[in-house]
């Protein structure tokens, strides 16, 4: 039995005293739901978290790591610097990044490979276009996103990753993938990983992400397939944050 994760992924969003309010406003609404909870904020909120969230059942993270441990890469942050401040998660090619930073697929597979040498674990987002999708290619594309990671893994480590099904045309427009579509897509996942590694298809957690909301979340998270949320919008209010964990 897969343990249900919610992840909110904060985006370039948050400010200290902003970042205090949703965060006491998390940890005071938080009771005995079902599901594990976490934040990835931008970098220099880390500390904050360390100290904010220290001690309480969320957890925190990053939403990008260098492909590098040291060095001369200005703008970079590493994965050991990650878990300097006590980060336990942190996000591999989220779609943002492939569209707007020009990750490929073997750079998010580098990615994935630094956080877990450094003891992190990483949530590789993968998804497709609205005009993939339209063209009959959101197997392929997720496949290929997918099977660069798989492939610079020894099969061991499979069982150490977190995937995040995050289609391109859900994220930011309300237009929430059908739990269908999304159940298809993790399906299909599950069954991609088991080609690398049978026991590791069984435990990964694949989430979805894209436009959930309180009220979407529950038909959603009740997918066989579906084992939490990546959540962008609903995630920078506490109630609605709150109510998709308790939607589980
Ligand atoms: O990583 C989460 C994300 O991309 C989904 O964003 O705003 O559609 O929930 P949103």
């Amino acid at each position: 039995m897969r343990h249900k994760l919610v992840i909110g992924n904060w985006k370039m969003n948050g400010n200290r005293a902003a970042n205090t309010a949703l965060l006491s406003g998390i940890v005071a609404g938080l009771n005995d739901f079902g599901a594990d909870c976490a934040v990835c904020v931008p970098a220099p909120y880390l500390a904050q978290c360390q100290a904010e969230l220290a001690g309480t059942p969320v957890a925190w993270g990053g939403q990008d790591v260098s492909i590098h441990a040291d060095g001369a890469y200005t703008g970079e942050v590493s994965a050991a610097m990650l878990r300097d401040f006590g980060a336990t998660y942190v996000l591999c090619g989220h779609s943002e990044r492939r569209a707007y930073h020009h990750e490929s697929n073997e750079l998010v597979a580098q990615k994935t490979v630094a956080a877990l040498a450094a003891g992190l674990t990483p949530v590789v987002c993968v998804g497709e276009s609205l005009a993939q999708r339209e063209a009959g290619q959101t197997e392929d594309v997720i496949c290929g996103q997918l099977q660069a990671v798989l492939d610079a893994l020894p099969a061991d480590d499979v069982a150490k990753i977190i995937l995040a099904y995050e289609p391109v045309w859900a994220i930011g427009t309300g237009q929430t993938a059908t739990p269908q579509i999304a159940q298809d897509a993790h399906g299909f996942l599950r069954n991609c990983v088991a080609s690398k590694n049978a026991a590791a298809a069984a435990t990964v957690q694949i989430l979805y992400g894209g436009s959930m909301k309180p009220e979407n979340a529950k038909e959603l998270m009740a997918q066989p397939d579906i084992d939490g949320g990546l959540i962008g919008g609903a995630a920078l209010k506490s109630t609605d944050f709150l109510g998709i964990i308790q939607a589980v």
